[in-house]
């Protein structure tokens, strides 16, 4: 037997878990980041300043000691310091937001209750907000109560989720249990994420798993080329399963047109997944709502609020129309956490819609977030992010020097510089966004859209003005001259 001292937790631990030595890391902390916030705000650090990835893995050692020096905060700061700043309104890049800093703190809660999520007694009031965000993502999808779903990390998992659902669903032999029988193919344009072309080689349908719908001038899908993308996957064996529309796609933000692809689909007894990761938030006002129209036909929709919801990564609702197919994806038995043959009567255990086992209490970072600043902050958000792309289409529409890749429909804007003679204009492309990420106002990313490389704006920092965009294609218009 052990005696009482020998019990003693580790000295270290004492001080880790003490509430005191906790209140004063973390107002110091606090203090840091509002600061932090402050002067990304009034851009006073460059959006990024990054060192060639290996003398990066040099600034920061590798070892790890036996005693730590207890230096928290300024590590930390370290790593704030060396980031990618999302705050600052110079970044118009990938589509990620900066998320509220309310957020933050709701994620601390997040972390300090560290709730499981798999089964409503890991999380009980987690598992109640989870299930009211899908219901409120639900109701402006516009699908009735019979509908539901859950959250996942991300809108690669929603994506996978879905088609896992699709393919239980559809194939017409349960594919959870037997295994596939057959070859399968889901029905895409060549514009989709991903994670898409991404789950269905994690389902075994190898290459040919996506037969590629051709799109329009403006990158959205054909829905007249259906029925031949149908045709040839079966002419090659296999059996089509759905269709992903992608609403709107990560390159060009196109949308594709929901309406007439519900039709084909209510025809031929697909599936249809709906990704509106990034632009699923237009459902929120009604002058965007149109964007999307028909998508209350879909059969399962992805959006991710860590998109155009302000909110940090990773927070996806994977909705069903039909809320018993959301249990098809994972239909497996774990007795030791769930119990009965009948999923649905779990409603309240969100593990059994979704890959994860222990999974962070999304929905409550979404769920205060929501209450506490009203949806309308998000609708308004979102139609200013349109208004600003709209300002800054005319502005290269009107500059000789600047050429749009496309009419932009979302708050993604594909452009280039055509304004000097050049003999390599994709190299050009490349050159002026180096150079401009090396000046370090602005943060902005590259596309190719058939063989042209465009530059690629996504307008989603809340802060950015019609101004800064303006001095964008000033500092653009140097980096050409150089
Ligand atoms: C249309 C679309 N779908 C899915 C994804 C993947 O989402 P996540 O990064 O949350 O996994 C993205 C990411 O950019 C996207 O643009």
């Amino acid at each position: 037997m052990l005696g009482n001292e020998e019990w003693a937790p580790h000295q270290g631990l004492e001080k880790a878990y003490d509430p005191e030595t906790f209140r004063e890391l973390g107002h110091r902390l606090i203090d840091r980041v509002a600061d932090y916030l402050k002067r990304a705000r009034a851009r006073e650090l460059p959006v990024l300043d990054m060192p060639e990835p290996g003398a990066m893995m040099e600034a920061w050692p590798s070892e790890f000691p036996d005693r730590g020096d207890g230096q928290i905060v300024e590590r930390l700061q370290r790593f704030i310091e060396q980031a990618n700043h999302l705050h600052n309104p110079g970044f118009v890049g990938h589509q990620v937001s900066a998320p509220l800093p309310a957020a933050v703190l709701c994620d601390m809660i997040g972390s300090l209750l560290n709730n499981g999520m798999a089964v409503y007694e890991m999380g009980p009031s987690q598992t109640a907000a989870e299930l009211h965000v899908v219901r409120f993502l639900a109701d402006r999808i516009g699908f009735d109560g019979d509908s539901g779903g859950v959250l996942t990390h991300g809108g690669s998992i929603g994506n996978l989720t879905a088609l896992l659902a699709a393919r239980q669903a559809r194939a017409g032999q349960d594919v959870w249990a037997q295994g596939q029988q057959e070859n399968y193919a889901v029905l895409a344009s060549a514009q989709n994420h991903y994670s898409v072309a991404r789950a269905v080689r994690i389902m075994g349908w190898g290459e040919g798993g996506i037969e590629p719908v051709e799109v329009d001038g403006d990158f959205r899908m054909r829905p007249e080329c259906l029925a031949a993308a149908k045709e040839r996957a079966e002419r090659s064996g296999r059996k089509v399963l759905a269709v992903v529309a992608s609403d709107c796609t990560t390159s060009t933000g196109s949308f594709d047109p929901i309406e007439a692809i519900a039709d084909f689909c209510g025809v031929h007894g697909l599936w249809l997944h709906v990704d509106a990761a990034h632009g699923g938030t237009a459902l929120l006002h009604s002058n965007h709502r149109g964007l999307l129209a028909g998508i209350h036909r879909a059969d399962s929709v992805v959006w991710d609020l860590h998109k155009m919801m302000l909110m940090p990564a990773l927070i996806t609702g994977v909705v069903f129309r039909e809320n018993r197919r959301s249990y098809e994806a994972f239909a497996q038995e774990a007795s030791y956490l769930f119990e009965g043959d009948d999923p649905e009567k779990e409603w309240f255990n969100v593990g059994l819609r979704t890959m994860e086992c222990t999974k962070r209490a999304l929905g409550t970072t979404a769920y205060v977030l929501l209450q506490a600043f009203g949806t309308e902050l998000f609708a308004d958000y979102f139609d200013r992010a349109l208004a600003l792309t709209r300002s800054f289409a005319e502005m290269v529409r009107s500059s000789a020097d600047f050429e749009l890749g496309l009419e932009p429909r979302c708050n993604i804007v594909c452009f280039r510089y055509v304004g000097r003679e050049c003999a390599d204009r994709n190299a050009q492309q490349a050159r002026i966004r180096n150079q401009v990420l090396k000046a370090g106002n602005f943060y902005l990313v590259q596309t190719r859209l058939g063989q042209s490389l465009y530059l690629r704006l996504t307008l989603i920092q809340p802060f950015t003005t019609p101004q800064m965009l303006a001095e964008l294609l000033e500092e653009i218009r140097s980096a050409a001259q150089e």
